[in-house]
């Protein structure tokens, strides 16, 4: 049988890969598919890029319509990047009677619905296994593997920059600043890298994947985004002294009242797995009523891994695009007629666990106070580390740091005994909040 022909929209890093790896496992590939794959044509503003991206016989060109006008190709790759002219060329695609394998997370975690729905009304797949945590096969798993279950939760490490930063922050003792400097001058993190530093990037990823396990519209608007930029030195050494680490994680969670959507900087217990990924690795742990947890861990991003999970979504479509389209996977999981109405809770009904630091004043009946008040808001207090003033301050310091980890509340309950703490006159500082999540 003829090959599949491939058009490829962006011949960056993951392009690259595509085409090393497709090249490089041709046979085994096509053993797997039923049938060749082959990228005939590549679209770039970057004609000379593109050129040495592709190999002999491929046609460059720099109009990516050119790409979805040409009648022989069957499946275009979109590897632009942003909601852009890249939501445009997908919706092109798509309506051009076209598959598409993309590895935008951010255009499919925002504009999704859109695009699921004009795939749907065409009977072409949509597939972005690249787009979550890069190389593992977490799309997969949620969607097919552990089709099984009822999720419960899923929690995962999904951005690579942000990781490597809390990696080296805590093994160096590093400031924030200084780490992703240095991120920025090996190549690590990006020269703007505001959506990885600001938790949206994670955002986008755990959008995808809540929608998947539980049948979700994707609704990035809902999800609760924070970045790890205000985290300090001191609050990770804090939190290793007390059994955790501190990760930056995309969290969701079935709850009786709703969906939980989140990504924050989250203690973890130390001798969890999950705790333990360091450096650029990915990593995420879901928990099915059936399976119990299970994780999937691995490089998160990258020319050839990310290339494995375009290629594997390429291996999926060339085996069932002459399948009726009922009877291919949903790209949601569920079947469009069948998507839960579950809402999206909003971040003050979240319930989960807290470490508060308070910079207080070193003076009778502190503790006591802080406690009361926690007390009285119906907050459970689950271990206390108070420092020495001398080692927070220096010698003869009136000022300590008050640690506490807290058992589950309810984050609206925390947030107003968090303004009643900080009004307290022995209170000295802006208090640091950071979620514990005990995963268990
Ligand atoms: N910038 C991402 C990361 C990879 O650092 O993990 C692509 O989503």
């Amino acid at each position: 049988m003829k090959p599949i022909q491939v058009g490829l929209l962006g011949a960056g890093t993951v392009g690259s890969g595509t085409f090393k790896v497709l090249l490089r496992n041709q046979e085994e590939i096509k053993r797997r598919a039923g049938r060749g794959i082959e990228i005939t044509m590549v679209a770039d503003l970057d004609a000379a890029r593109a050129r040495e991206v592709a190999g002999e016989g491929v046609k460059v060109v720099a109009d990516a319509r050119e790409v979805i006008a040409n009648p022989d190709i069957d499946i275009v790759i979109e590897l632009i990047g942003g909601y852009g002219i890249a939501r445009q060329l997908v919706l092109e695609a798509i309506a051009a009677g076209k598959h598409v394998v993309t590895a935008n997370k951010a255009l499919l975690a925002v504009h999704g619905t859109e695009i699921f729905a004009a795939a749907h009304a065409k009977g072409v797949m949509v597939a972005f296994e690249a787009a979550v945590a890069g190389g593992i096969p977490i799309i997969k798993a949620l969607r097919e593997g552990l089709t099984a279950n009822s999720i419960q939760w899923l929690a995962g490490i999904i951005n690579g920059t942000t990781n490597f930063i809390l990696s080296e922050m805590r093994d160096k003792g590093l400031d924030f600043a200084t780490v992703l400097k240095e991120a920025q001058r090996l190549g690590y993190a990006e020269a703007d890298p505001t959506f990885d530093i600001e938790g949206v990037d994670a955002g986008h990823k755990v959008t995808l994947m809540s929608a998947i396990a539980f049948g979700i519209p994707v609704q990035f608007d809902k999800a609760h985004i924070e970045g790890i930029t205000k985290l300090a030195a001191q609050d990770i050494k804090y939190a290793e002294q007390l059994g955790y680490r501190i990760k930056l994680l995309g969290i969701t969670k079935r709850t009786v009242q709703g969906i939980e959507l989140r990504v924050h900087p989250s203690l973890v217990p130390s001798k969890r797995l999950l705790a333990n990924v360091e450096g650029a690795m990915n990593a995420v742990v879901v928990h099915g009523d059936a399976v119990g947890t299970t994780l999937y861990y691995g490089k998160g991003a990258g020319s050839e891994p990310t290339a494995s999970a375009v290629i594997a979504d390429l291996v999926d479509i060339t085996r069932l695009h002459t399948a009726d389209a009922a009877h291919r996977v949903p790209h949601l999981a569920f079947h469009p007629d069948a998507m839960s109405d579950l809402k999206v809770l909003p971040m003050a009904e979240v319930v989960t666990s807290y470490y508060l630091r308070l910079r207080v004043a070193d003076q009778a009946g502190v503790l006591a106070k802080v406690t009361g008040l926690l007390a009285t808001a119906g907050i459970s207090i689950d271990a206390v580390l108070q420092r020495e003033a001398d080692e927070v301050g220096g010698e003869g310091s009136t000022q300590t740091d008050l640690i506490i980890l807290t058992h589950d509340a309810r984050e609206g309950t925390v947030n107003d005994v968090l303004a009643e703490l900080q009004a307290l006159p022995t209170v000295l500082q802006p208090i640091v909040r950071i979620r514990k999540e005990e995963l268990s």
